[in-house]
């Protein structure tokens, strides 16, 4: 048997960092079954060129013929072009994939050492403001925008097990709930309770130790002492911002994988975006999507595979001769993909 990788390279840099991943995957030989690869099309690249940003062959090939699938980056205007929509967030619905997983880790000064940061930004994937309802009227005053933001308890409570789970599974057991619910006391309230009820239905759960935080305090935090977090959980565009302000902390976004999981299926993604002030240059970091591609094994189950990725990347990292521009070295993005590869 074989396992299937639909690889979406989509925009931008996604072009020169899934190729790296590829090559990752690749070099984890005996650890996974032979990986099989399928090319797939999707971004605004596409919109352009067919008018089409996801194709219905992408959808259909993911569905019917991947075990998993890594996905690039796409660059999405920011002004509404009409007809296009981003097909991350559709695939992210249409593959159900509800939580996005992005952990956030440090490179330890020795190897087995402690990470300083050690995290894991849990996002909810399928609505709150993301929904994108939004309408735009002319009011008696002039202008006006207004958005829908939809939280529900199904979505709310299949998240938070997700993020219980995760907690489960590392030393510290420790999940903080994000939400913003002394004003929004009723959509961020049901966040709240819904992950707040989960260990009263299930006594699995009761190791786990339940903090929270407003969102706004727990940015605050994460900046001055990113050591106490564990397992963070948070509706969609919390999640969002506080994941990028983590990457901060680690050195560059270039370093920072996710994966969209659902119950049947997991799509590795590098947190980035499709970064056109570097796009052709040959200077993107590789590490973001090597590490995704890490991640997405250590989902399926193939942990060993997963921690040969790990520990290549941070044996490099650690030495530091190799490094991207964004971590301030002078590295290409082949240069470093070789040096991970080797040591693979
Ligand atoms: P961005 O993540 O593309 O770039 C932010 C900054 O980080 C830039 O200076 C970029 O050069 C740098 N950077 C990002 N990834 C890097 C890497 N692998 N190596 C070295 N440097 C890296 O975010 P930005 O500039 O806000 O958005 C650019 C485009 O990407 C937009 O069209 C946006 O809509 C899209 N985007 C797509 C996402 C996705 O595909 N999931 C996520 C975020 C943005
Ligand atoms: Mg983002």
């Amino acid at each position: 048997k074989s396992l299937t990788i639909g690889l979406i390279p989509a925009d931008g840099i996604g072009k020169e960092v899934i190729p790296a991943a590829r090559t990752a995957i690749e070099a984890v030989g005996s650890d996974i079954p032979p990986p099989k690869f399928i090319d797939l099309i999707a971004g605004f690249e596409s919109f352009t060129r067919t008018g089409v940003a996801l194709p219905e062959e992408t959808v259909e090939a993911l569905k019917n013929q991947c075990d998993c699938a890594l996905f690039g980056s796409v660059s999405s205007p920011s002004k509404k072009v009409v007809g296009y929509s981003s097909p991350i967030v559709a695939l992210r619905k249409v593959l159900d994939l509800y939580a996005n997983v992005r952990p956030v880790v440090s490179v330890s000064a020795n190897p087995g050492e402690q990470s300083l940061i050690d995290l894991i930004v849990v996002r909810e994937n399928t609505e709150c403001l993301y929904v994108k309802q939004e309408q735009q009227i002319v009011g008696e005053h002039g202008k006006e925008a207004r958005a829908t933001r939809l939280i529900t308890e199904r979505a709310s409570t299949r998240i938070g097990k997700m993020a219980f789970e995760l907690a489960l599974a590392r030393p510290r057991k420790h999940l903080t709930i994000i939400h913003k619910s002394n004003v929004l006391s009723i959509t961020d309230g049901l966040f709240r309770e819904s992950v707040r009820a989960i260990p009263t239905n299930d006594s699995k759960y009761e190791a786990v130790i339940v903090a929270e935080q407003l969102v706004d305090s727990a940015v605050y935090r994460l900046f001055r002492e990113p050591q106490i977090y564990d397992v963070m959980v948070a509706p969609n565009l919390y999640g969002d911002i506080l994941s990028d302000a983590a990457a901060a902390l680690v050195g560059s976004l270039g370093v920072v994988p996710s994966v969209n999981a659902g119950d049947t299926f997991v799509m590795g993604e590098p947190v980035h975006g499709s970064a056109p002030d570097i796009f052709g240059q040959g200077i993107a970091n590789p590490v973001a999507s090597i590490r995704s591609a890490g991640l997405m094994l250590r989902h399926l189950g193939y942990t060993r595979a997963a921690d040969r990725i790990d520990n290549a990347v941070d044996s490099v990292l650690r030495e530091g001769q190799l490094l991207t521009p964004d971590l301030g070295g002078s590295a290409k993005t082949q240069e470093v993909t070789e040096a991970i590869v080797k040591r693979i």
